[in-house]
């Protein structure tokens, strides 16, 4: 019980079952460098304030780097009975330098400590995540420009409705994870407040300096409510928010890859890289990437629901549940990163079939809406009426088994009187794609520029 940091006013130590419930070191172990810098500009602020020697305040210092070197060359041994990286560290730290080691936690209490080092944890996942996300949208950006023109049918309800081009969808989810980007730099400006000094709730007597540790560890600005401190993980619910929204764009684009490489589109084949093959068929090639990518999406909502349910209920201040905040963090983060790296390299690899692409824009009636648009343009018909002549013309070419621009003009005519020969022109899916000018449209020049502008938003 000597070790245990509350040891004294306890006569028998922890049952085993309780250690094992209690103990948290598995899991917050991945907090060590947050938690060292947190101590030091701990220990650094105290020693200037007078509250520490100097000396103290050197000794603690070394001996939190050298601790530093232990657990980042893998020679720190960490013991479940010590609870959590906290002790696990304070206690070494005693072996290391003595009893100045004791001085480290006056005017701090572990619950502003594990804050902390949790949002300086999360504040760096948000900027490797949005490193991981530029890597992806640089990859989308270079396949989009080079598909720019790349004709292929757009879908409503998985049912082919105005051709579009293969660039013009992939730049659909460029915007999908540049607002990503931004829902993180979001999260991030929110958390950058430092709870450190909050002490165990209620601030301390000491006279710390909560500005000078909040802007050595770089946060904005000390939090401003020393109870809210120690009880906040809406950073966290936050971040988990954002992660669940990225892994849903990565599960939809998932969804898309693997139907666009199965045999009815084959609009696109994926590298060996990023695909298996079957024990049994010789001839499969499966996108198990894509599916697993798809699947994951899943565990991340649960990582988020799981800590809004830990949260939900809970009073001010803090309680131990709220140690249940990182297991579903850490292992979001981790799904996520896995996740934004599997598809950038299918992204990379995937080679499109332009002719198959083409060829899906053939079927289906897809120029429709042009004639309904030629009939305003020409006839002067309100677009409800131009609706129901397309109608009707759709309804005979589908009962002759042919496609719009295949019926004669006297079949077109016999529909309505009205129709030239010129209607042919906005037939075809080239001239539809091209004439989508409108900003944010599908034309192939529009696709160009809207590659470039991307370049300058989003890298
Ligand atoms: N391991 C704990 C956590 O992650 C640290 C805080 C412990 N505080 C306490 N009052 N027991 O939440």
């Amino acid at each position: 019980a000597a070790t245990r940091m509350w040891g004294g006013r306890f006569a028998a130590g922890p049952s085993a079952v309780m250690q094992e419930i209690n103990a948290s070191i598995d899991v917050d172990k991945r907090l060590y460098r947050e938690d060292i810098a947190g101590s030091l500009a701990h220990a650094a602020m105290l020693a200037e304030r007078g509250i520490i020697s100097r000396e103290d305040g050197a000794a603690i210092a070394q001996g939190l780097a050298a601790i530093r070197a232990e657990i980042d060359g893998g020679n720190f041994k960490f013991d479940a009975a010590l609870e959590d990286i906290h002790t696990n560290i304070e206690v070494r730290l005693k072996e290391l330098i003595g009893e100045a080691a004791g001085r480290l936690h006056t005017a701090r209490s572990r619950n502003d400590q594990v804050a902390t080092d949790f949002r300086l944890w999360v504040r760096r996942a948000c900027d490797e995540l949005t490193l991981d996300l530029k890597d992806l949208i640089a990859a989308l950006i270079e396949r989009a420009e080079e598909h720019a023109a790349t004709l292929m049918p757009g879908f409503t309800h998985l049912q082919p409705a105005q051709p579009t081009t293969f660039g013009h969808h992939l730049l659909a989810y460029v915007e999908m994870f540049g607002r990503d980007v931004s829902r993180l730099a979001d999260a991030r400006r929110r958390l950058n407040e430092s709870p450190l000094g909050a002490a165990a709730l209620c601030g301390t007597s000491f006279p710390i300096d909560r500005h000078q540790t909040a802007k050595a560890l770089g946060f904005d600005r000390p939090t401003a409510n020393s109870l809210d401190s120690v009880s906040d993980r809406d950073f966290a619910l936050e971040y988990l928010a954002a992660l669940s929204i990225i892994a849903i764009h990565l599960s939809r684009f998932a969804e898309e890859m693997v139907l666009w490489t199965s045999d009815g589109f084959r609009f696109v084949s994926l590298s060996d890289a990023f695909t298996t093959g079957s024990s049994i068929m010789p001839q499969k090639r499966n996108p198990d990437a894509a599916e697993l990518v798809r699947a994951k999406a899943g565990h991340v909502i649960g990582m988020l629901t799981q800590l809004l349910i830990v949260m939900k209920g809970l009073p001010l201040t803090y309680g131990k549940d709220m140690q249940d905040d990182k297991a579903p963090t850490f292992a979001a983060t981790d799904t996520v990163r896995l996740g934004l790296a599997a598809t950038a390299g299918m992204v990379r690899d995937m080679v499109a079939n332009p002719e198959r692409m083409k060829a899906a824009t053939a079927g289906g009636f897809i120029t429709a809406t042009d004639l309904a648009d030629w009939l305003v343009r020409r006839l002067n018909v309100p677009f409800r009426s131009a609706h129901h002549i397309t109608g009707e013309l759709v309804r005979l070419a589908e009962t002759k088994e042919t496609a719009l621009e295949k019926l004669s003009i006297e079949e077109m005519r016999s529909v309505d009187p009205r129709i030239t020969e010129d209607v042919y022109s906005v037939l075809t899916p080239e001239h539809s794609a091209a004439s989508r000018t409108s900003f944010g449209g599908t034309a192939p020049d529009n696709v160009r520029k809207a590659v470039a502008a991307a370049r300058e938003r989003f890298l």
